[in-house]
C-alpha cells in the first residue's frame, strides 16, 4: 500500500468524486480526513472505511470558511498526524443564464471552488508540521474540463475552475524544489449528484477519477508538479 502510514484531507468526501477518492486513499493505506458541510454523509463515508479496515474522520467543513478549515486541519492532526496529502474536491455550480447571475451565486461559487481551495491548501503547507516544514506533501486540485474552455450558463463555474488552475500552476512553481507537489485533476461529465439536471451525459464514473487522483497522491514522479491532467476522452 503506496499511502501506508500517511494522512490525507478530502474536501467534498460526502459523496460523488469525493467519496471515490477517499476510498481510494484508504485502499492504499492512508488515514483520510473528510471534510464537507453534510455530517451525515461524511459518517456514512467513514463506516465504509472502516468497514474495509481503513481508518477515517469526519469533520463537518465549510471549505470557504478560514475558521473551519482551520478547525479541520487542526482535528485531523490531532487524531492523524500532519497532513500528506490534500485533495480540494469540494465544489459547487449554479447554471444560470449570465445576465441572471446573482452576486450571490457568484460568490459562493468562488468562495467554495477558489477560495476553499487556498484556504485549505495554505493550512496543509503552512506551521511547523505543515508540508513546506516538513518537505513532503501532495495537493491534488479538483478543477473540470470548465477549467479549459466557456462553458453556457457556467461562467461562475468555469471562471472558478479556470482559476483553480492558474492557482496550482503558480502554487507549483512557487513551491518547486520543496518536496511538495501541486496538479489538478480535469474531468469531463462525471455520474453524480452535480450532473443532474445539466443536460450532459456522463463520460465517466467517480472511479475513473479517484484512480488518476490515487496515482496523482501516491505515485506521480516530482517532475509532473504543476500538471493539469484532462480526464476528458
Ligand atoms: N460531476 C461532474 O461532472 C464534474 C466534472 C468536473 C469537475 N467536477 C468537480 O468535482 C468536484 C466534486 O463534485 P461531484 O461531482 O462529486 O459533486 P457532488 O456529488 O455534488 O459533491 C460535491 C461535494 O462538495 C461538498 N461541498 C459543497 N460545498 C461545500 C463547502 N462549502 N464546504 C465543504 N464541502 C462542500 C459537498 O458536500 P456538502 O454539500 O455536504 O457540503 C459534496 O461532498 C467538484 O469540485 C466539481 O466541480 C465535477
Amino acid at each position: 500500500m503506496s499511502l501506508a502510514g500517511q494522512t490525507a484531507v478530502v474536501t467534498g468526501g460526502g459523496r460523488g468524486i469525493g467519496r471515490a477518492v477517499a476510498l481510494a486513499l484508504a485502499r492504499e493505506g492512508a488515514r483520510v480526513a473528510l471534510a464537507a458541510r453534510t455530517l451525515a454523509q461524511l459518517e456514512q463515508v467513514a463506516r465504509e472505511i472502516r468497514k474495509e479496515g481503513g481508518e477515517a474522520l469526519a469533520v463537518a467543513t465549510d471549505v470557504s470558511s478560514a475558521g473551519d478549515v482551520a478547525a479541520l486541519f487542526s482535528a485531523s492532526e490531532r487524531t492523524f498526524g500532519p497532513v500528506d496529502v490534500l485533495v480540494n474536491n469540494a465544489g459547487v455550480v449554479a447554471r444560470r443564464p449570465f445576465v441572471e447571475l446573482s452576486e450571490a451565486d457568484w460568490d459562493l461559487q468562488l468562495d467554495v471552488n477558489l477560495k476553499g481551495a487556498f484556504l485549505c491548501a495554505r493550512a496543509a503547507l503552512a506551521g511547523p508540521t505543515g508540508m513546506l516544514s516538513r518537505r513532503r506533501g501532495r495537493i491534488v486540485n479538483v478543477s473540470s474540463i470548465s477549467g479549459t474552455l466557456g462553458t453556457p450558463k457556467l461562467a461562475a463555474y468555469c471562471a472558478s475552475k479556470w482559476g483553480l488552475i492558474g492557482l496550482t500552476k503558480a502554487l507549483a512553481a512557487e513551491l518547486s524544489g520543496s518536496g511538495v507537489s501541486v496538479t489538478a485533476v480535469l474531468p469531463g461529465s462525471v455520474d453524480t449528484e452535480m450532473l443532474v439536471g445539466s443536460g450532459f451525459a456522463p463520460d465517466l464514473g467517480p472511479d475513473d477519477v479517484a484512480r488518476v487522483i490515487r496515482f496523482l497522491a501516491a505515485e506521480a514522479p516530482e517532475a509532473m508538479t504543476g500538471s493539469a491532467v484532462e480526464i476528458f476522452g
